[in-house]
């Protein structure tokens, strides 16, 4: 069985006292999320202030990037086992405003991938087409070049234990939620694509669905076979929205 993951992306926003207010309300409502397990993916210089406000409870903290480099002279980077040290378990890699914005490729998402497992985290590698590609039916195309860079990097073992988030480009903070139909379309097609080189590693797999998910769409799309659980942007900087989510992943 796949355990449900409900991932807050908070992206570049907050302030020592915003995050401590969600965080509050985080705990608060906590209690009554049964089954899922909570992440908050905080930014890098908040982590460890949000690792000592979580101690003790369930909601586990992740980052959003980090270096594909072990150490050295890599001027404003942050490694693997800086963010371990501050007690992140989970990354985000590879998600569509790093590959737009700062033009992470492929290559580097695999070597950033391998980064994440040797520093003993757990990738959450994000996928997902946009507009156009979708317009000009190459979804799958797209989605399958994105996953196969790290099955040849890595081999498909390295996916067993780590998540996959995908996120039409298009859906992206624009407030259109792919349908529940389209996302598992996407993701059944995922593991697919898994299963083509073990069914041990697809079964195990979880496939997060993101884009505009929020408190009324989650559920629906949660209840999806292939959907195993969320990657949250707005909703996840309210307390109320998110909690609501992280329920209806339970
Ligand atoms: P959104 O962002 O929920 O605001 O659309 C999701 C993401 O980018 O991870």
């Amino acid at each position: 069985m796949r355990r449900p993951l409900v991932a807050g992306n908070w992206k570049m926003n907050g302030s020592k006292e915003s995050i401590k207010a969600l965080l509050d309300g985080i705990k608060q409502g906590i209690g009554d999320v049964n089954s899922a397990e909570v992440l908050v993916c905080a930014p890098s210089i908040y982590i460890d202030g949000v690792s000592s406000q979580l101690d003790g409870s369930p909601v586990v903290v992740g980052a959003q990037n980090m270096s594909e480099q072990t150490s050295g002279a890599f001027t404003g980077e942050i490694s693997g086992s800086m963010l371990n040290d501050f007690g992140c378990q989970y990354v985000i890699i590879g998600h569509s405003e790093r590959r737009a914005i700062y033009g992470e490729d492929d290559a580097l998402v695999a070597k950033k991938f391998a980064a994440v497992r040797a520093a003993g985290m757990v990738p959450i590698l994000c996928v997902g087409e946009t507009l156009e590609e979708r317009e000009s039916g190459v979804t799958e195309t797209v989605v399958a070049r994105q996953i196969d860079a790290v099955i040849e990097a890595e081999g498909i073992d390295a996916l067993a234990d780590a998540v996959i988030a995908y996120e039409p480009v298009w859906a992206i903070g624009t407030g259109k939620t792919a349908s529940p139909e389209q996302a598992q379309d996407v993701h059944a097609f995922i593991r697919g694509r898994l299963a083509e080189q073990s069914a041990d590693v697809a079964a195990k797999t979880r496939v997060l669905y993101g884009g505009s998910m929020n408190a009324a769409n989650a559920a629906e799309l949660l209840a999806k076979d292939d959907i195993d659980g969320g990657l949250i942007g707005g909703a996840s900087l309210k307390a109320e929205d998110f909690l609501t989510i992280a329920r209806a992943a339970g």
